[in-house]
């Protein structure tokens, strides 16, 4: 995914660049700057000493040294005064002239702290909304992989409204698998058996085995009243009538949608080489995520990301936590992916796109 938010300690980060959130003399302080001087040996501190200080949103670029990453991209970010003192310009300043550094000296990945929301005392939840809409500007013109890194007990203050409403709507719908009914489970396998790739009939076949002594008893009396001989189908009429495809029907709808291959794949945060595996490939069936990306990507209704994610053998399940995410924004009409995904990282769960 070109812009992916992480839990780590950004001085483990084995990136092309790294970014400190320095202050005005770079010659190192606390929070994540203590943290990659540390890191990176004595000799990050003489070579930030010859670059004579940095600017509030300017950006100065050093070796590594014995951090995993290839450069140090010092940048100095605001100090919060309420927000009335040009601060989210100052911020956006950062991320853009430290992308710009980055992208002069060829570096392919680079991950971001969040800048000024330690000791500078900005509120995480705004500078994360300046942080991605800076990231996923440059994004559109340029192939990076850009990582925030969120130190884990930062988390917890990310996510807005959007992150209340969700989680009670998952208490409303989520339905455990340990739990769901015997008629779940047996609508949940027989949509598995009807659009499972042959290659996991068996797989289907043996779940079916090993669902529980109650589900066999329902699925013995179902298959009791099925009709005993169906008439064999016709192999070379099925084929010949086979249905559209995800890529067929993915292509369609950007078609549809008046939108460009480009517009779409990157509002779905998908990286430009996985798309066109998709595009040139019509019987390619991608993950879940990516499935449910470009469903967001290109605004579907609720029934067509049904379809969409039936083409690619998927089904949106209230056993999953990422499925209610997706349903309710779809249903409520969010269709911000960066959101979402944000409020997909504080619950831990897998976002979309890759
Ligand atoms: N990895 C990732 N993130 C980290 C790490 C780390 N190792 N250490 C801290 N952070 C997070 C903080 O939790 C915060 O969310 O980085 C964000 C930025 O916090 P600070 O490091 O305090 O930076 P900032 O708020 O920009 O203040 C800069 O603090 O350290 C001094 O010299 C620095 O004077 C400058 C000021």
């Amino acid at each position: 995914m070109p812009l992916e938010m992480v839990r780590n300690d950004i001085t483990r980060m084995q990136v092309d660049a790294i970014v400190n959130a320095a202050n005005h003399s770079l010659l190192g302080g606390g929070g994540v700057d203590g943290a990659i001087h540390r890191a990176a040996g004595p000799r990050l501190l003489e070579a930030c000493r010859a670059l004579n200080g940095c600017e509030t949103g300017q950006a100065k670029l050093t070796e590594g040294f014995d951090l995993p990453c290839k450069y140090v991209i010092h940048t100095v970010g605001p100090v919060w005064q309420g927000g009335a003192a040009g601060e989210r310009r100052q911020l956006a300043d950062c991320y853009r002239n430290a992308l710009a550094l980055a992208k002069e000296k060829g570096c392919e990945t680079v991950a971001f702290p969040l800048i000024s929301t330690g000791a500078y005392g900005y509120p995480k939840a705004e500078a994360l909304r300046v942080a991605v809409d800076e990231i996923t500007r440059f994004l559109l013109d340029e192939d990076m992989t850009v990582y925030i890194v969120v130190f884990s007990r930062d988390a917890v203050e990310l996510g807005g409204k959007l992150f209340g409403e969700i989680v009670s709507y998952i208490d409303d719908v989520y339905v455990d698998k340990r739990y769901e009914s015997g008629a779940e489970t047996r609508r949940r396998l027989d949509m598995e058996s009807q659009h499972a790739p042959q290659a996991a009939g068996g797989l289907f076949r043996r779940r079916h085995r090993e669902a529980d002594a109650r589900n066999e008893t329902l699925f013995a009396e179902a298959e009791a009243a099925m009709p005993t001989a169906a008439p064999s189908p016709n192999l070379r009429s099925m084929i010949e009538n086979v249905d559209e495809s995800f890529s067929e029907m993915l292509l369609r709808k950007i078609d549809e949608k008046g939108m460009t291959d480009a517009a779409c794949y990157k509002r779905a945060n998908i990286d430009r080489r996985l798309f066109n595996k998709i595009k040139n490939n019509p019987s390619y069936r991608p993950g879940k995520p990516t499935a449910l990306a470009f469903a967001i990507a290109l605004r579907l209704s609720l029934d067509e990301t049904k379809d969409m994610l039936l083409k690619a053998g998927y089904a949106l399940s209230h056993s999953s936590k990422q499925d209610i995410v997706v349903e309710y924004c779809i249903m409520t009409g969010n269709y911000d992916l960066i959101e979402i995904n944000e409020v997909l990282f504080k619950l831990d769960l897998q976002p979309l796109g890759y």
